[in-house]
Formats: C-alpha cells, sequence, structure tokens
C-alpha cells in the first residue's frame, strides 16, 4: 500500500492543543483503546486465532483499531500492536500464556547475551509498517494516528526479567551490580526504538507516544540516568529527521520528575493518577503539553460519577487560564473489566465540558 495520497486529516483538536492553539473542546482518546472491553474486539481477535496473529494480520489490525472510534467520539486512533514487537524481533520469541500475560523464550542477563543481540532488521517489524499504512488509509482523515514504542527501560525490564514482573530483581540486579551492562543493553535499545518509530512515521503515524510504563520503578537517580536519558536521546534522534511529528512521552509513575522529563524535545508528557494537573501545569507552563490523567478505575463508578471525575480534572489543568495544550486520557490503559458505556460516558464527559 501506498504511502502517499493519504486523505487529508478533519479532525486536528488534538494536534492543535498538542501545539497550544485555541480548540473548541478537549481532544480525548484512551490508551488501550482497542482492546478486551469491547466484545467486538474479543470477535476480531477470536477469528485472528491469538492476539499476535491479530496484530501481524494487515487487515484485521485495521479493523480493530477502528471498532473504538466506532463507537466513541475520540480524536485520535492508535495503531493496534504492542510495545514487545521489538525484542520478538531481536529474537527473543514473544509467547503468551493464557491469564498470565507476555512471556519470552530468551532472557538478555550476561554481557554474552547482550552482544549476541543483532541489530534490529525493519524487514522482521514490516507486518507494523503495514498496518500503520493500511490504517491510515482506512481512518480516511477521521482523526490523527498515533504510533507507539515502548521506551529502552521499560522493553529491559521485559527482555532481562523475560515477562512482566513486580519486582524487577534481576533488572535492577544488573543496574546496581553491572551497571555499564545495563547502558550497554539500553543503548542497544534505543537504536532499535528510534529506527521503529521513524518507520512508523514514514509509514503514515501523524504522531508517536513513547510508553514507559515502568519508569516509575526506578528511584530517581535511577530514573535520570537509566530511563529519562536514552527517551531524550530517541525524541532529539526523531526530532532531528521529522520536525513537526508530535512525540507524546508517557512515564508512569513519573509525576514527581516532571522537570527532569521537561529536558526533552517531546511535545507532551502523559501522566498518571497520581499528579494534580494544576500543579503539573505550574511546573510546565507552556513548555510541554499534558496527557492523561483519570484513574482507569474511575470507570466502575456510576456515569454521573465518571462526569464528575473528568470535570474535577478539566478544571485542575484548566486553572492556569491556558485553555489549551492538554490531551484528555487515562493515567494508564483501559481495563479488560471496563464496561464500553462507561468509556462513551468518560469521552462525552469531555467534549460536554465548555473550556
Ligand atoms: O492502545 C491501544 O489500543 C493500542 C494497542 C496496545 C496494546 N498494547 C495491545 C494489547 C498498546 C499501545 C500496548 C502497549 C503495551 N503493551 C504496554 C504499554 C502500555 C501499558 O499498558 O503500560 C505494555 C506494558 C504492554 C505489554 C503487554 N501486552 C502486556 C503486559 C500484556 C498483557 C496484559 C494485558 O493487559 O492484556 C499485553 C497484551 C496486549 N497488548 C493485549 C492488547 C489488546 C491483550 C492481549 C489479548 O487480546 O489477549
Amino acid at each position: 500500500m501506498s504511502t502517499q495520497n493519504f486523505p487529508t486529516l478533519k479532525n486536528d483538536r488534538l494536534l492543535r492543543a498538542l501545539r497550544f492553539e485555541p480548540v473548541d473542546t478537549t481532544p480525548v482518546w484512551m490508551m488501550r483503546q482497542a482492546g478486551r472491553y469491547l466484545p467486538e474486539y474479543k470477535a476480531t481477535r477470536s477469528q485472528a486465532g491469538d492476539f499476535l496473529s491479530l496484530c501481524k494480520n494487515t487487515e484485521l489490525a485495521t479493523e480493530v483499531t477502528l471498532q473504538p472510534l466506532r463507537r466513541f467520539e475520540l480524536d485520535a486512533a492508535i495503531l493496534f500492536s504492542d510495545i514487545l514487537t521489538i525484542p520478538d524481533a531481536l529474537g527473543l520469541g514473544l509467547y503468551f500464556e493464557t491469564g498470565e500475560g507476555p512471556r519470552f523464550q530468551k532472557t538478555i542477563r550476561t554481557e554474552a547475551d547482550i552482544a549476541s543481540l543483532p541489530k534490529l532488521n525493519m524487514a522482521d517489524l514490516s507486518y507494523v509498517t503495514d498496518a500503520v499504512t493500511s490504517i491510515r488509509h482506512a481512518l480516511g482523515g477521521q482523526v490523527p494516528l498515533f504510533g507507539f514504542s515502548g521506551s529502552p527501560w521499560t522493553l529491559a525490564t521485559y527482555m532481562i526479567e523475560g515477562g512482566g514482573s513486580r519486582e524487577y530483581r534481576h533488572a535492577k540486579q544488573m543496574m546496581y551490580a553491572c551497571p555499564e551492562l545495563l547502558h550497554a543493553l539500553l543503548a542497544k535499545i534505543t537504536d532499535a526504538v528510534t529506527e521503529y518509530l521513524d518507520a512508523q512515521i514514514v509509514a503514515g503515524a501523524d504522531l508517536v507516544q513513547i510508553f514507559d510504563s515502568w519508569g516509575g520503578a526506578l528511584g530517581h537517580r535511577q530514573f535520570a540516568d537509566f530511563s529519562h536519558a536514552y527517551n531524550r536521546q530517541i525524541i532529539a534522534n526523531l526530532k532531528a529527521k521529522h520536525p513537526t511529528v508530535p512525540v507524546v512521552m508517557f512515564t508512569k509513575g513519573g509525576g514527581l520528575w516532571l522537570d527532569v522529563q521537561a529536558d526533552s524535545a517531546a511535545d507532551a508528557l502523559g501522566l498518571d493518577w497520581t499528579m494534580p494537573l494544576d500543579k503539573a501545569r505550574a511546573i510546565l507552563g507552556t513548555s510541554k503539553a499534558i496527557q492523561g490523567n483519570l484513574d482507569p478505575a474511575t470507570l466502575y463508578g456510576s456515569p454521573e460519577s465518571i462526569k464528575k471525575a473528568v470535570h474535577a480534572m478539566l478544571n485542575d489543568v484548566y486553572a492556569s487560564g491556558i485553555h489549551t495544550g492538554y490531551v484528555a486520557n487515562f493515567g494508564h490503559g483501559i481495563t479488560q473489566w471496563a464496561n464500553p458505556d462507561r468509556a462513551k460516558a468518560f469521552v462525552d464527559a469531555v467534549h460536554e465540558y465548555q473550556i
């Protein structure tokens, strides 16, 4: 499919907010908006066979990306894929154990393991760039399309642990016992992430988000050295090639480090629900747009309580008198137990609010 002649964008509310331009209402999307809380997603996934086959099937990955947009008045789409496609392409063998989340056949724990990691071959991830191009055409210019990647630190935790983790025992052991090894691994992942996001932009992504889902597990000095420094480098490299393509940097648990995070070329910082947005705006001013940060568990409440929570969040972020520079979202992904009608209540409450 051609990466030329993409349809003209009709709804640029989110891009305008990221540039601090006036908006008619607050743009909104939901992290993990395509997923198991939608019955139509589960039907398409079973048609594909399993989650990875769904990611690798261009037509079905396009279909599930569009599903939440048919239900809700969202202001962005996000590529249907996963952050663990990079370690998989580096030969670690990603698989999903039912009920246990992602796992890898191989782990990366020694100097030899790191030395043996190949350079990323984008041909192994052509299913991702094909999906980006297909989705961008299928959107018909309805809303902008996010590409995404995990951050080097977050990807490193999966590669070192061999899957998800609560304690990050092996990753932190490498950090404190052999920091130079972890730096060598992070440098390799940084190259891969840069190339991966660049390829998604070339394939048609209007903007990109970096997920540092486990940045908040670090101490503040370790966050600066082992996570932020690499994110900053990726963003600088992307901006050198694509100066007008926005980058959103989401660090779960990173609210205390907004001053550190502000030192990058990111256009926006994604925040989780621990950070009051009036405080975030006071720290960031107009240096960075803000994205987030409702607790996704808010959706377990009534439509009235969702509306109240959304309006309180918007009052906070706009208290400074700056009525743009903000994208509504959750502070982490929507959960599989969310009721789609409550997700609609969230999206509608954002748009209803007079800014
Ligand atoms: O936002 C979207 O709608 C786009 C799709 C998307 C998925 N994963 C689909 C997915 C995105 C942006 C991701 C990112 C991702 N994946 C992150 C970063 C964001 C975050 O939540 O912190 C992380 C840490 C992962 C790793 C991952 N993938 C885990 C831990 C799991 C299993 C647990 C879970 O929540 O399901 C996955 C699988 C996964 N990725 C699913 C989906 C829809 C569920 C798989 C299924 O259908 O069974």
